[in-house]
C-alpha cells in the first residue's frame, strides 16, 4: 500500500498499535523486529514515524532545531468537539512549557529556572523525601501484603512534587484522578464516551493549578520551584511569562509525579522478578544507584517521546518529509544490542546503564532527573533495609493505562511473614 508520501509501507509496520497488544505488554521487545529489520517505519495507525534504534533516536534527541519538540505534549488523539467545548468551558490553556518549546525560548527560561534542581538545592529536600518514605512504610510494615503503589509508589511522589513546586498539600486526592485525566488526555486513546469525563477533569485541574499560582503570587516568598519561577519573572517577565507558570503549574505536577511513581514501581517489579538480584542489593546496598540506572533503562517509565521534522530530512535511510511527527521510542532504543550488550538482560552491574534514554537528551534532557533518581534510591534503601524478605504476590497480572508514553504497572502486589521483620529481631 501506498501511504503518505508515497511511502511503502510494510505488513508489520501497517498492523503497529502502539495502544494496545505486544507494544503494551512490552514496548522494546514488541519492536525488536523494527530495530532488526526496519529501523524507521511509518505508521498509518497513528500518522507518525517510528524511530526504533539507539543511535537514531539519540540523534533525534541531539537537534532540537530540525526535531522541534513542539508536539510533545499535543494530544495524540484526535478529540472529539464535546471534549474540546468541555475544555473551552475551563477556559483550558495548556500551552508551552519547556518540554515543547522552540529555541530560540527555551533555553533563556530553562537557565533562568534551572537553580532549584541544584545538587546543592536537592540536598536540602533528601530528609523530606526519607521521612515521607519511612511513614508510608510504617503504615504497612507489620501487615504482611500490600499495593506497593497505592500504598507508597503513587503518593509519595505525588507530595515530594507538590513540595517541590511550593504547593500546600491539600487536594491530594483530587489532584490523583486529574493527573491521571491528563495522561490518557495527552497520550492515550480515550474512547469517545470518555473522552468527555477525561476533558472535565483535564479542565478542573488546569482550573486548580490557576488557582493555585494566584495565591502563591500573593506572597512568592516560600520555598519551591513554582515561587522561584514567580520571583524570576519580576526580574525577567518577558522570558518567564504569565502563560508559562500556568502551564508549568499543571504540567509540572505530571512531569513530577507520574514518571517518577510510574519508574520505581517498574523498579520493584523488575527487581522482585529478579528475586537474586533483589538479594544482592539487600547485601550491598552500594549496588542500589546502578540498580536504579539499570532500571531506568531496562523498563523506563517514559516509553517514547515526540518530536516534529521542521525540514526534509534523512534518518538511517529513510527520507523524512519536513512537517512529519515522530514517535522516537526511547524503551526500544534502551535495549537495541547495537548500544548495550545483550540489551534484554537486566544486569546491575552493567558500565554504560546510565547512556539510557528514559531522560531524553540535550538541551531539553529532564530537569528533574537528580530528583527522580533520588526518590528512587530512598524507596529502595529503606525497603531492602526494613522489608529484605518482600516477594510479589505469585501469579498477579500486571496491568498499564494504555498509551503510547507513560509507562508503569497499576498495581504491584508484594508479601511477606511481618514475624520475621529485621526491625522486631532488632528491636
Ligand atoms: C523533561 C522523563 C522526572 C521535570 C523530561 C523529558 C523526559 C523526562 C523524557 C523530555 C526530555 C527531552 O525532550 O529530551 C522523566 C522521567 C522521570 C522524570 C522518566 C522520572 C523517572 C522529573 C521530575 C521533574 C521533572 C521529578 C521535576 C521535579 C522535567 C522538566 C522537563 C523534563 C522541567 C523539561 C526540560 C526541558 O525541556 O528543558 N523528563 N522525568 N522530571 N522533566 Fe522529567
Amino acid at each position: 500500500a501506498a501511504l503518505n508520501s508515497g511511502c511503502p509501507v510494510s505488513g508489520k509496520a501497517a498492523s503497529f498499535n502502539p495502544f494496545g497488544g505486544d507494544y503494551q505488554v512490552d514496548p522494546a521487545a514488541s519492536l525488536r523486529w523494527s530495530r532488526d529489520e526496519e529501523p524507521v517505519f511509518f505508521s498509518p495507525e497513528i500518522g507518525y514515524w517510528v524511530v526504533t534504534r539507539y543511535s537514531d533516536v539519540k540523534a533525534v534527541f541531539r537537534d532540537n532545531i530540525l526535531f522541534s519538540p513542539s508536539i510533545a505534549l499535543e494530544k495524540i488523539t484526535p478529540v472529539s468537539e464535546e471534549a474540546t467545548a468541555t475544555l473551552a468551558k475551563y477556559d483550558y490553556a495548556m500551552s508551552r512549557t519547556l518540554v515543547n518549546e522552540d529555541e530560540p525560548a527555551h533555553m533563556p527560561r530553562r537557565r533562568a529556572l534551572m537553580d532549584p534542581f541544584t545538587p546543592a538545592e536537592l540536598v536540602h529536600h533528601e530528609p523530606m523525601v526519607r521521612r515521607l518514605v519511612r511513614e508510608y512504610v510504617d503504615r504497612f510494615v507489620n501487615s504482611g501484603k500490600v499495593d506497593l503503589v497505592d500504598e507508597m509508589l503513587w503518593e509519595v511522589p505525588l507530595t515530594v512534587a507538590l513540595h517541590f513546586l511550593g504547593v500546600p498539600e491539600e487536594d491530594m486526592d483530587d489532584l490523583r484522578k486529574y493527573s491521571i485525566a491528563h495522561t490518557v488526555n495527552t497520550w492515550g486513546r480515550p474512547a469517545p464516551e470518555e473522552q468527555v469525563a477525561v476533558a472535565e477533569a483535564v479542565g478542573k485541574f488546569w482550573q486548580y493549578a490557576g488557582t493555585v499560582l494566584e495565591k502563591m503570587r500573593k506572597d512568592p516568598s516560600g520555598h519551591g520551584w513554582m515561587p522561584y519561577g514567580l520571583r524570576v519573572q519580576k526580574e525577567q517577565p518577558e522570558v518567564v511569562t504569565d502563560s508559562y507558570l500556568h502551564s508549568m503549574m499543571m504540567a509540572g505536577i505530571v512531569a513530577a509525579h507520574e514518571t517518577t511513581a510510574n519508574a520505581s514501581a517498574n523498579a520493584f517489579r523488575l527487581l522482585l522478578e529478579n528475586r537474586s538480584v533483589w538479594q544482592e542489593i539487600c547485601e550491598d546496598p552500594s549496588l542500589i544507584p546502578n540498580a536504579v540506572e539499570e532500571c531506568l533503562r531496562h523498563s523506563g517509565s517514559v516509553a517514547a517521546w515526540r518530536r516534529l521534522a521542521t525540514a526534509d530530512t534523512r534518518i538511517g535511510d529513510i527520507d523524512i518529509p519536513k512537517g512529519s511527527k515522530l514517535l522516537i521510542v526511547t524503551s526500544s532504543a534502551n535495549r537495541d544490542d547495537r548500544h548495550f550488550e545483550s540489551g534484554d538482560e537486566f544486569d546491575i552491574r552493567r558500565e554504560n546503564s546510565s547512556d539510557h534514554l528514559t531522560f531524553g537528551y540535550g538541551s531539553h534532557q529532564c530537569m528533574g532527573k537528580n530528583l527522580a533518581r533520588m526518590e528512587m534510591q530512598i524507596f529502595l534503601e529503606e525497603i531492602t533495609t526494613r522489608l529484605p524478605h518482600l516477594e510479589l504476590v505469585p501469579n498477579q497480572e500486571f496491568t498499564y493505562l494504555p498509551n503510547t508514553s507513560f509507562r508503569g504497572p497499576d498495581h504491584v502486589w508484594v508479601q511477606w511473614n511481618p514475624d520475621a521483620n529485621p526491625e522486631l529481631r532488632d528491636a
